[in-house]
């Protein structure tokens, strides 16, 4: 089936604030404990533009067992037909998706579950009006994209299956939807070929961390810090936002990871 439902046109986003255990959060390389306060700033300003963009943000409050959890995005995924309980594969992460569960419920009338023994991350599944992408990575193996094809196939969407590149966390580390036909990718993702039959605008070397974006609604919302990559959006066409992510990125989280969108 081809659909033509935007995935980028929301009306509602589910945040979580980052409380004092996020200094103990998962990282693939440590650069250091992120700054609870300024990371509390960026957020703040990561809300605000959601909110500027025209989303109704249910803003969650801090849950202290669970350091990611301000990572909302790994916890669900949620398209028009109804929303899907993800099964995080990091350990730490896993007990997320029962604390998030209640507030999906309460939004959505049909709600769906990865129920193992699979996992799957939000944070590896890009959602095009014409496919679902998903990254088999790190967190996200084949058992739980297979459970996800199921859920999808019953909603009659098609899931397509990409390979992370070693040593990136998620499939949308290195990636975002801009428009149906337009992703903005690294190169070290695009040159699998994964994004044939897109326009693909790729980061500026040196980057790669400007790519975890998000198109909401009218606005591009990506970190700071990245000009050129920032410059081409705007060349393109685009309305950029930049919003501080320099504490997230210490925990290898950007702009995706911190909403659920819908
Ligand atoms: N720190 C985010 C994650 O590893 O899931």
């Amino acid at each position: 089936m081809t659909r033509t439902d935007p995935s980028w046109q929301f009306t509602r986003a589910i945040t979580r604030r980052p409380g004092e255990s996020v200094t103990h959060g998962l990282r693939a390389v440590d650069t250091g404990a992120p700054d609870l306060g300024l990371m509390l700033k960026h957020h703040a300003d990561y809300v605000a533009a959601l909110r500027a963009a025209g989303a109704e943000v249910v803003e969650l409050p801090p849950l202290e067992p669970f350091p990611d959890a301000l990572f909302v995005e790994d916890t669900a995924l949620c398209l028009p037909e109804g929303a899907v309980l993800m099964r995080p594969g990091a350990p730490s992460r896993a007990g997320e998706v029962a604390e998030m569960a209640p507030v999906i419920r309460g939004l959505f009338a049909e709600v769906r579950e990865i129920r193992g023994p699979g996992t799957i991350e939000g944070g590896d599944i890009l959602f095009t009006p014409r496919e679902v992408l998903v990254g088999q990575s790190a967190r996200t193996n084949a058992a739980g994209i297979a459970e996800l094809r199921a859920i999808l196939a019953d909603w009659g969407r098609s899931l397509r299956e990409i390979r992370v590149p070693d040593g990136v966390l998620h499939f949308k580390t290195d990636c975002s939807l801009l428009d149906g036909q337009t992703i903005l990718a690294t190169g070290r993702l695009a040159q699998s070929g994964c994004f044939d039959g897109y326009r693909v605008i790729l980061t500026a070397p040196g980057e790669e961390a400007a790519a975890n974006a998000i198109r909401y609604n009218d606005v591009v919302l990506m970190a700071a810090g990245f000009p050129e990559t920032a410059e081409s959006l705007r060349k393109a066409g685009y309305r950029v936002q930049e919003i501080g992510n320099s504490e997230c990125a210490k925990l290898d989280g950007g702009m995706s990871c911190l909403s659920l969108r819908f």
